[in-house]
C-alpha cells in the first residue's frame, strides 16, 4: 500500500493537535501493515508556488487546442506539480493533515491543491468523457484540528467541504475525516477530552485503511 501524507502545519508535532492526529494514524497504521510505503511532503519544506499564467497555459492550453506547444518557460512552470502529481498518482490513499486557519485549508495546502489538481497530471477532461482521473486514489484522509467546533453542515466550515469536493471532483468519493474541535483554551475547557478522542479516531481509522482492499476493479471483475 503506498500512502502520501502531505501535511500543511509549520508548527513541531507537540505543540500541533493535527500533527499529533498524524502520528496516531501513522503509528496505527504502520503497526498493522508495516509493508506500508509513506511518502511525506512537508508543504513548509517544498513550498508550493502560486498558480502562474504559464502553469495555466500549459496545463489548460492541450484540453482546448490539439496544436498547443509549450514555450520552455510554459514547461519549467510545470515542474513542481509534475513531481507532486507523480506521487500522487502512485498512492492507494492521500493522507492530509492541516489546521483550520480562516475557516479554510491553510493557503499553502490551497496552493498545493492548485498546483496538482490540473488536467493532464491528475485527470483528464473532455467534452465526450468528462472528467477522469488518472491516479488510483482509494480514500482521502482527513486530519485536521480548529480552535471552535462546529455542527455537521456550518455553514462556516469551508475547510471539509473545499477539500471533500475538490478530491470528488476527480473521482476519489471516500473521504474520512477526523477532526480534533474546540481546541481553543479561551472558549472551551474541554479541549484536552476533545483531543484525546480525536487520537483514538485517528488510530480507528487507520485499522479501516489498513483493511483497504487494492484490488484493481477489473482483476476483482475476472
Ligand atoms: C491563523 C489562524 C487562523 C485560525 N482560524 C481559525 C478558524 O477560522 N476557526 C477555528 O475554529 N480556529 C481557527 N484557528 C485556531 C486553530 O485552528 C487551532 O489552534 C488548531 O488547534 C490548530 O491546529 P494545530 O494545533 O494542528 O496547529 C486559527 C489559528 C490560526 C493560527
Amino acid at each position: 500500500m503506498n500512502v502520501l501524507h502531505v501535511c500543511a502545519n509549520p508548527k513541531p508535532t507537540e505543540e500541533s493537535v493535527s500533527k499529533q492526529l498524524a502520528s496516531a494514524f501513522f503509528g496505527k497504521l504502520i503497526e498493522l501493515k508495516p509493508e506500508v510505503e509513506l511518502v511525506n511532503v512537508d508543504l513548509y519544506d517544498e513550498k508550493p508556488p502560486f498558480y502562474s499564467y504559464e502553469l495555466y497555459k500549459r496545463v489548460w492550453n492541450p484540453v482546448f487546442d490539439e496544436s498547443y506547444e509549450p514555450s520552455k518557460v510554459e514547461e519549467m512552470a510545470m515542474n513542481y506539480a509534475a513531481k507532486q502529481a507523480e506521487a500522487f498518482n502512485e498512492a492507494d490513499v492521500l493522507v492530509l493533515t492541516m489546521p483550520m486557519w480562516n475557516f479554510s485549508v491553510p493557503a499553502i495546502m490551497k496552493a498545493w491543491m492548485d498546483q496538482i489538481l490540473s488536467p493532464g497530471l491528475t485527470f483528464s477532461i473532455s467534452k465526450e468523457d468528462g472528467v477522469k482521473g488518472l491516479h488510483k486514489i482509494k480514500s482521502v484522509v482527513l486530519l485536521v484540528a480548529s480552535g471552535g467546533v462546529y455542527k455537521e453542515d456550518d455553514d462556516r466550515d469551508a475547510l471539509t467541504r473545499q477539500v471533500r469536493h475538490s478530491f470528488d471532483f476527480i473521482g476519489i468519493d471516500d473521504i474520512e475525516i477526523v477532526w480534533a474541535e474546540g481546541q481553543s483554551p479561551l472558549f472551551f475547557t474541554n479541549q484536552e477530552e476533545n483531543k484525546a478522542m480525536a487520537i483514538e479516531a485517528a488510530a480507528e481509522i487507520a485499522e479501516d485503511i489498513a483493511e483497504i482492499d487494492l484490488t484493481p476493479a477489473e482483476v476483482a471483475a475476472d
